[in-house]
């Protein structure tokens, strides 16, 4: 009698900014059914973010009952910029495809469930979804996979300030440190929310008439918050910046920019509240 194949099937799931706590039901519920998840080191000095994946599965699954695969995430050539800024994207998704692809097909039964543990929500600045879609186009293994949205840092970065991301009525845009500094404030909006930003763009604003609100390690034990004219808040956050840096040897910040907020009366209304 033939038997019948079995699909793989994979959750990709957000498991929030850095608070254990922003779990979701969903996230937990998926990773009761889950059998292997695979965990990427990013090579860096991030086993902080390792470890906050790890003690998560510990919080909610019973010892024993799930398998842990660790693999190395390719290096990303960070130097390339402008025209040269995608290919190297481009090759670097592909080198993680090749990892991605090798996971699924020898760490996980035919029958099988994985999942990807992504930091804040999967749709956002993350390329673990590309990447699977990818591994999927390349044919070689047969999978379905699932998408269990998180509490990004965005999110978290306006809940921990009190504010909205979007004045009345008005569009919000959300863009990357890199951007900023290659192409100026976006035109069209006043309020602009910024990740991945090595630079801190945000100085080029410092003679403007603009708020930010910025936090770095949102939801963790680390979490810095500064908000106020760039004028004013902008040195400080520097300075606060440099130190947590060099403290922790990494560090993941996120901020709001928002212009004419003197002219509306809306700067600055509450300080965020102390942990
Ligand atoms: C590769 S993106 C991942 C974003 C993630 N998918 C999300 O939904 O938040 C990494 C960037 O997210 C932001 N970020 C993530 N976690 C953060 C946290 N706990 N505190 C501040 N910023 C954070 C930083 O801007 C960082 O450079």
């Amino acid at each position: 009698m033939r038997q019948t194949r079995g699909v793989r099937e994979i959750h990709v799931i957000g498991i929030g900014a850095g608070d254990p706590d922003q779990l979701t039901l969903q996230a937990v519920k998926a990773l009761r059914s889950t059998d292997v998840f695979f965990l990427l080191d990013k090579g860096e000095v991030k086993g902080d973010l390792i470890r906050l994946r790890r003690d998560i599965l510990d919080a909610h699954l019973p010892a024993g009952s799930y398998r842990v695969v660790e693999a190395r995430d390719p290096e990303r050539d960070r130097k390339a910029g402008g025209a040269a800024y995608a290919p190297a994207v481009g090759d670097w998704r592909g080198a993680r495809a090749g990892i991605y692809e090798r996971l699924i097909a020898e760490e996980l039964d035919e029958d099988g469930t994985g999942a990807f543990l992504v930091w804040g929500d999967p749709t956002l600045y993350d390329s673990t979804l590309a990447v699977l879609e990818e591994v999927r186009e390349r044919g070689a293994v047969e999978f379905a996979y699932d998408v269990v949205p998180g509490v990004s840092s965005v999110s978290a970065l306006a809940a921990r300030h009190r504010t909205g991301l979007n004045r009345v009525a008005r569009p919000v845009q959300i863009t990357t440190g890199r951007r900023l500094a290659e192409g100026g404030f976006p035109e069209g909006v006043d309020d602009v929310v910024v990740m991945l930003d090595a630079h801190q763009a945000f100085r080029r604003f410092a003679e403007d008439d603009m708020d930010i609100y910025w936090g770095a390690y949102i939801g963790t034990p680390d979490e810095i918050l500064v908000s106020g004219p760039i004028a004013e808040a902008g040195p400080r956050i520097e300075r606060l910046r440099a130190q947590a840096r060099e403290r922790k040897g990494w560090i993941m910040d996120t901020y709001l920019l928002r212009r004419g907020s003197a002219r509306d009366g809306r700067g600055q209304d509450r300080p965020a509240r102390p942990r």
